[in-house]
């Protein structure tokens, strides 16, 4: 099964290289996918899939029924979305849209998506069960899987694979990782109320701006002293708005914020214990506060069953030394965790980088670029992973 599966991709890779060129240049904004969403679906039918269009506003469903009795259904994500960068790569399949790019590679996970799905079409005899393919938009706003799943694309999922390119690492090679892979990501709003006053009479107004300095402070030093150095918080301030005129004392000051963690305990007593830092500055200096906590998504926790089906079927298709076990998590976030509330899943990373270059840039760069070579890398561990996954338990 493994050389039909590497046959067939390596048959079609000029096409597939020819998709993600046409997806490179007509890059659209998140839920706005309308184009990539149509060229998608085109794609999967003419391969014989069942597709569902409009699943999540405007993402894409294609199913694909192996000739098996087996009644699980495998789930494989792919997202669809640009970022609104004006693209410097120069390159003949640059974008065509002012403004607009596929800076973080998911024109490559949208192409590995359709070449799984033509692959697998033509092992269908093969397959023992489901195989859905989950064509997602709005990830780079983390909402495109809130908006599939409300649309049922979880429905009586068993497992869900997905992937994201990864520049760090060569192409040719995949990353895995057990346990977490990205972090949750939470919105912090803190308001302070001080009182107005005169600039030379601080005695006779509460300084929000002083004041929203302490808190800011304070947060950043009892995270060191606080947290558990092992489960790693960040909290970044990024905005901070307060303030009339340079000589009057502010009454109101507005900090927003981005809120990350690994561990899921950690998570849950954050916004406690960042409430709590925050009244006892406020309290001790006369302000009142606000503080809105906004859960965003949750951190990607690979399950370990399938990240082991993922690592030896990569390992069977690439062998070990093209594997690599990543120490680190990250602490980007990834709407995948999104899936993973409804079924068990596993996702890995694409290395793209160019091994001549000593340089590639990162994602969400306008001079970010891709050694195309990796996605058949990325077809053929897909689609080998999936074939296997059957005969799991
Ligand atoms: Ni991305």
């Amino acid at each position: 099964m493994l050389t039909d599966i590497q046959d067939l991709a390596t048959k079609l890779a000029p096409r597939l290289i020819e998709i993600r060129r046409h997806l490179h240049s007509h890059p659209e904004l998140s839920g706005q996918e309308y184009q990539t969403a149509a060229f998608v679906a085109g794609v999967l039918s003419s391969n014989g899939l069942h597709v569902e269009e409009g699943v999540g506003k405007t993402g894409v469903i294609g199913e694909l029924d192996g000739t098996g009795s087996d009644n699980r259904i495998l789930a494989i994500r792919a997202d669809m979305d640009a970022l609104p960068i004006e693209e410097r790569t120069g390159l003949d399949f640059t974008s065509k849209t002012k403004g607009i790019m596929h800076a973080c590679g998911h024109d490559i996970h949208a192409t590995v998506g359709l070449g799984t799905a033509m692959v697998l079409a033509d092992l269908k005899e093969k397959l023992p069960g489901k195989v859905r393919f989950l064509f997602q938009p709005a990830e780079e706003i983390a909402q495109g899987a809130s908006w599939m799943v409300q649309d049922g694309a979880m429905k009586n999922v068993s497992a869900i694979l997905g992937l994201h390119v990864f520049p760090s690492i060569a192409a040719g090679t995949v990353g895995l990782r057990y346990g977490a892979l990205t972090a949750a990501a939470d919105d912090l709003e803190i308001m302070i109320l001080g009182e107005s006053g005169h600039g030379a009479r601080p005695h006779e107004a509460v300084d929000a701006i002083w004041i929203a300095s302490q808190v800011i402070t304070t947060l950043q030093q009892a995270i060191s002293r606080t947290q558990n150095p092992l489960r790693p918080v960040v909290l970044s301030i990024g905005q901070i708005n307060g303030g009339r005129a340079p000589n009057i004392i502010a009454d109101k000051v507005e900090l927003r914020g981005t809120v990350r963690s690994l561990h899921p305990e950690t998570r849950a007593n954050l916004p406690h214990w960042i409430e709590n830092i925050v009244a006892s500055v406020c309290d001790s200096y006369g302000a009142k506060y606000q503080v809105n906590y906004h859960q965003g998504v949750p951190s990607v926790q690979n399950d370990y069953a399938l990240t082991q089906l993922l690592q030896a079927s990569a390992e069977e298709a690439w062998g070990s030394d093209r594997v690599q076990v990543l120490p680190e998590a990250s602490l980007g976030a990834e709407d995948f965790s999104v899936y993973l509330d409804h079924a068990p899943g596993a996702m890995f990373r694409l290395g793209i980088g160019f091994k001549d270059r000593s340089h590639n840039y990162p994602l969400h760069h306008p001079l970010f670029e891709v050694d195309e070579s990796a996605i058949i890398t990325g077809v053929v561990t897909m689609a080998y992973t999936a074939y296997k996954f059957w005969s799991q338990p």
